[in-house]
């Protein structure tokens, strides 16, 4: 990891689990708790760069002189990351966003009632916040996705890679309790868009989000 190598450079990195709700009182979410994110945003800061880290609600304290955007759902998440990327050198999404959402949110709290012994729930597909990215990405900038799967890890990250326009992708095996959501630890497979993959140890998601970084760097340096 080297220090200053996104100096000047302005990244966005966004962290936690979306919240998608159904009423004031309730929401469907994942098991994210942000720390990868929050890794990512703590190491850009520490090569230079100016981040923005865009945050679903989690536990955790934002790294200082870092510009926090709190959202909740994946609707907001699309907004603030639309607003950022043209402004924006390069973008990582750690983020663990809803795929769906509730078709419609009720204004009230739902009510169980003495005739309803079951209650069926619509859902309707979120925004793909990387191909939105995509459409709009300058040959300047840089993408990196991460890809959370329980099988299939290179094959599903390689599409992901593909049909995200990413530049970088972070596969992580989101099946294993002492990885991906949750804990301290990570390893991921990097795959890059030739094809070239690079499985890290498993480590900190400090150092996994500084490996990230310095890879972010050399993207950008190279483009
Ligand atoms: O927060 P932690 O507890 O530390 O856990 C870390 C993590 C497991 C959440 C993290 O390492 C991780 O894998 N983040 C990505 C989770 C995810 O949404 O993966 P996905 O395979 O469903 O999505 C692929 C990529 O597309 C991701 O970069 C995601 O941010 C993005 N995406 C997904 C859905 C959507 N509608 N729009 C998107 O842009």
């Amino acid at each position: 990891f080297t220090p200053q190598t996104l100096a000047g450079k302005r990244v966005i990195v966004t962290a936690g689990g979306t919240r998608e709700r159904l009423d004031p009182v309730r929401f469907l979410t994942n098991d994210s708790s942000g720390k990868m994110g929050y890794a990512v945003a703590t190491a850009a800061k520490q090569a230079g760069a100016d981040v923005t880290l865009i945050t679903a609600s989690t536990k955790l304290t934002a790294p200082a002189g870092v510009t926090v955007v709190p959202i909740q759902s994946t609707t907001d998440l699309s907004e603030a990351v639309l607003a950022a990327f043209p402004q924006a050198d390069a973008l990582v999404m750690a983020a663990a966003v809803a795929d769906f959402q509730p078709d419609v949110t009720a204004d009230q709290k739902i009510k169980k009632t003495a005739d309803n012994d079951e209650l069926i729930l619509k859902l309707k597909k979120t925004p793909d916040i990387l191909k939105q990215v995509a459409a709009i990405k300058q040959p300047g900038q840089v993408t990196v996705g991460f890809a959370a799967e329980t099988q299939n890890l290179l094959a599903n990250g390689q599409k992901k890679l593909v049909s995200k326009s990413l530049d970088l992708l972070a596969a992580n095996d989101v099946s294993r309790a002492d990885i991906g959501f949750n804990g301290d630890d990570n390893q991921v497979t990097f795959i890059a868009p030739n094809g070239v993959t690079d499985q890290t140890p498993k480590t900190s998601k400090t150092m996994i989000a500084r490996a990230l970084v310095d890879r972010v760097a050399q993207l950008l340096a190279e483009k």
